[in-house]
């Protein structure tokens, strides 16, 4: 029988799959009218023509409020584990996450619901680990924000426990420091392998560290140049080593494909521009530069960190004609990443044109 992790996940060197359909806005923060709504009907249509597209997965964003501004940017959200047992039950071959705040899940309690939506995808469930970054979610649920060390400690905690349920076979103890397990014995286990595939998001030197050593893919943006990415890979691949692991490169991006170069640029513009969410782009904005110092940048670059902002999230723009896009997309597997989590301003309105377009240069390109 063929093996149902290899049906969903690992059929493509280069994997491609769509990101923050789930959430209100996906991953652009506009006025435009066709922005995205990411009602359950919507998130349907996405998927199944995703996965009929051959994608390879769908990532859902874990957010538990907006960010504010005048269309409360992904302000409605869809719980992302039960999001993934139906968009599981709906499909046929494409994977789907659940992200997961490793604070505001019981381990126990999580363990059984990945099984759970494993059972019902037949293996084509995956588990993204977040251990938390925005404060007001925190204080939404009544759990207090560690520092961020701590908060990588309590998801090193989170992560054996849920592994160690899901693979012993005899009731097991946990003693942490942010949690204590007795007895726990878990049935049924996961269908594949010994568990579902684990990405873990993060940026920091201490977020990768936490995904050398319990991840198969690191989640993280593009922030060097491309020439710079090989040797950034292999730094991270030699840390995985360390502990005995292989693992790859899972980033995010966003995509505005249009059949000129230009029509793209001008689509780019006008939705993440001229139409962009201004409120919400400041608050994305002052949080993803916790650590850095927005004003002191010159007008150019706060321009493109506030487009980038509106168009993705903040994730690395892809914008162009089919050419422009398969040929950067190649470049960036060829320098290391394996798999690119996109967002499309509209993912129903917008998956068409790349699936008839880019697919298939990707596919003469032998790289799907
Ligand atoms: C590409 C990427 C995607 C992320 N997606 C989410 C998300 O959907 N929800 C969330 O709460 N945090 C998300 N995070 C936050 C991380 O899980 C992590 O908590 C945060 O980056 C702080 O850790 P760091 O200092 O290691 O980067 C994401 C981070 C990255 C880099």
């Amino acid at each position: 029988m063929e093996d149902p992790a290899l049906r969903s996940f690992d059929r493509h060197s280069l994997k491609l799959g769509l990101f923050g359909l789930n959430c209100s806005g996906g991953l652009s923060a506009t006025l435009a009218p066709e922005r995205w709504e990411g009602t359950w009907s919507q998130n349907l249509a996405a998927a199944k023509m995703a996965d009929e597209a051959g994608l390879d997965f769908l990532l859902p964003l874990g957010r538990w409020k907006g960010y504010g501004g005048e269309t409360d940017h992904n302000g409605g959200s869809l719980e992302t584990l039960t999001w993934a047992a139906g968009i599981l039950a709906a499909t046929e071959n494409i994977m789907a996450f659940g992200t997961v705040h490793v604070p505001l899940f019981n381990p126990i309690v999580a363990a059984k619901q990945m099984v759970t939506a494993d059972q019902i995808g037949a293996g084509r469930f995956g588990l993204n680990i977040v251990c938390g970054w925005n404060e007001d979610e925190f204080n939404m649920a009544g759990v207090e924000m560690n520092a961020h060390e701590k908060r990588y400690e309590q998801g090193q905690e989170w992560v054996d426990i849920v592994t160690q349920a899901w693979t012993s076979d005899t009731p097991f103890d946990y003693a942490g420091d942010h949690y204590s397990v007795t007895g726990a014995l878990m049935k049924p286990k996961p269908s594949t392998k010994d568990r579902p595939m684990i990405v873990s998001a993060g940026s920091s030197d201490r977020g990768r560290a936490f995904a050398a050593r319990n991840s198969d893919m690191m989640f993280t943006g593009i922030r060097t140049a491309i020439d710079d990415i090989s040797g950034d890979v292999a730094s991270l691949k030699a840390e995985a080593r360390g502990y005995g692991r292989d693992i790859g490169m899972f980033t995010n991006c966003y995509i505005v494909c249009r059949p000129t170069r230009r029509e793209a640029e001008e689509y780019h513009d006008y939705y993440a521009l001229e139409m962009a969410d201004e409120g919400a782009v400041t608050s994305l904005v002052a949080r993803r530069n916790q650590r850095g110092r927005f004003d002191d940048l010159p007008e150019d670059m706060r321009r493109n960190l506030r487009q980038r902002a509106a168009g993705g999230n903040g994730a690395y723009p892809i914008i162009g004609d089919p050419d422009d896009v398969a040929g950067l997309l190649i470049r960036l597997h060829e320098a290391g990443i394996d798999a690119f989590a996109i967002g499309f301003a509209n993912y129903t309105e917008h998956l068409p044109y790349f699936r008839d377009e880019v697919l298939p240069r990707l596919e003469v390109a032998g790289v799907r």
